[in-house]
């Protein structure tokens, strides 16, 4: 059997914007998700929104059960920033406050561990307005949001998030159209990027201040980059992809300053973003406490074709371009490669490069499309899962035993839940969601989950 450490961490993650739904009367104000359906609903898969969600709101004291029923000994979810603020900044709806309140007790109350993250994705509609993230006006009133949400459920907190994958919202909303605000600019990403990162460090800052022993960490989506060959030109390609995919917050957020060789990239292309000396200070001293580490597959990469046309955008293609791997092991139902050996590689990297810094393991999933085929004896069979799950632990498992500082693992997800522009095309909960009735039922990996977390090891 393999044992991980003692105190191991096992749970699940998931977000509000995925999880709670809308309510009548909820209180709750309009992030750009609920925007941008309520414009193009063909964008979302099947034509479903953000309304219908997994009904955590209305669901959550029998969905905390679910938690012990499948072996949690810690659960990370989030708090809509709209649901506390409905503008963003101002009133603070009272009816948001108390659900958080109740569902953080709740779950303390099952001696389960708590992370809470502020942000995933889910900017309020009223700031996208005036600029999202590309206004500096939207760092002060993350900045208010944060030190609120400290000082009014720091007592039922045991770990508190800046941000999930802050370099997807960068690259969705102001590269690739994944996100709204479908920008193409990379002038605007690299703002994004900036603001976001000051108002991480501006959090780590609100939170010790409210009180010296919380702890507050970003959760990455570390994705190591494999180059296609050794030829020089193939290896700079997997260097400058880090880069952009991991260090651009990684090493602010760890070491508190920025890679000199991005910050090179980015003059050269006249897309410094606007920063101040007191910006970069307050960087620089607030790094994080411990880090969060999602990973699902790796970077393939290879030398680009095409040399930047300063007529047309930039992007960081010109720089790298992803490599089809012949012969890789891809999730048939989601496109995605599983390459169980990058959480081994990643672990090394922070072991190395990052001080070996206390990490956990936030999302590591399988999303499978048209589930409901395995179901039998009235339960989905999804014995891939388990796999899945094995196959990333060993390497997780000797990544520990050569010195790696990971704490936990936490997979994604809790029960199915909606997944933006994707809805609820890839199923990854240990909980089945029918979305007619919203009948939950454990899997055969939610079971298995329990075994797992119970034993400490399989
Ligand atoms: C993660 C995100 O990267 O991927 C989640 O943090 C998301 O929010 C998950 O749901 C799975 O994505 P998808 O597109 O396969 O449903």
């Amino acid at each position: 059997m393999l044992k991980f450490p003692q105190g191991f961490l096992w749970g699940s993650s998931t977000s509000a914007p995925q999880s709670e739904g809308r309510v009548e009367g909820d209180g709750k104000g309009e992030n750009i998700w609920d925007y941008w359906y309520e414009i193009e609903p063909e964008k979302f898969h099947n034509e479903i929104g953000p309304e219908k969600t997994s009904g955590f709101y209305k669901n959550y004291k029998e969905d905390i059960e679910l938690l012990e029923q499948t072996g949690h000994n810690v659960f990370r979810t989030s708090i809509q920033w709209a649901r506390l603020f409905p503008k963003g900044t101002g009133d603070i709806n009272p009816d948001g406050v108390a659900f958080y309140e109740d569902v953080f007790k709740r779950v303390k109350e099952k001696g389960i561990e708590l992370i809470v993250n502020l942000y995933h994705f889910d900017m309020p509609l009223e700031l996208q307005k005036m600029g999202g993230w590309e206004s500096k006006e939207t760092v002060y009133a993350y900045e208010n949001y944060a030190r609120t949400c400290f000082e009014l459920f720091g007592e039922y907190v045991d770990s508190w998030v800046t941000f999930n994958e802050p370099i997807v919202h960068v690259e969705c909303g102001y590269l690739y159209q994944f996100h709204y605000p479908m920008k193409v600019d990379a002038k605007a990403a690299a703002q994004v990027a900036y603001y976001t990162q000051l108002a991480s460090s501006m959090a780590v800052k609100a939170c010790h201040e409210v009180d010296a022993n919380y702890r507050i960490s970003i959760i990455l989506n570390l994705t190591p980059a494999y180059p296609r060959s050794e030829h020089p030109a193939d290896q700079k390609a997997a260097r400058v992809a880090e880069l952009f995919q991991a260090k651009s917050f990684l090493d602010p957020s760890v070491k508190g300053e920025y890679p000199e060789e991005l910050v090179s990239i980015l003059k050269e292309h006249d897309l410094l973003p606007e920063y101040t000396e007191e910006e970069l200070a307050i960087i620089r001293e607030n790094t994080v406490d411990f880090l969060g580490v999602n990973y699902y597959q790796p970077l393939r990469v290879k030398a680009p074709q095409y040399q930047w046309n300063p007529e047309s955008p930039f992007l960081p293609e010109y720089y790298y371009e992803p490599h089809d791997m012949p012969g890789k092991k891809m999730n048939p139902y989601r496109g995605w490669e599983i390459y169980e050996k990058g959480v081994y590689d990643l672990a090394m990297t922070i072991k190395e490069d990052y001080g070996n810094i206390e990490w956990i393991l936030t999302e590591n999933g399988m999303g499978v499309e048209g589930e409901a085929q395995y179901r039998e004896d009235g339960m989905i069979q999804d014995d891939y899962r388990i796999e899945y799950i094995q196959g990333h632990l060993r390497e997780l498992h000797r990544a520990i035993e050569d010195g790696a500082n990971c704490h936990g693992y936490l997979l994604w997800t809790f029960i199915d839940c909606w997944s933006w522009l994707n809805a609820y095309k890839n199923r990854y909960g240990l909980v089945e969601l029918d979305l007619e009735t919203e009948k939950r039922t454990i899997k055969k990996s939610g079971h298995w989950f329990k075994e797992l977390s119970e034993n400490n090891g399989f």
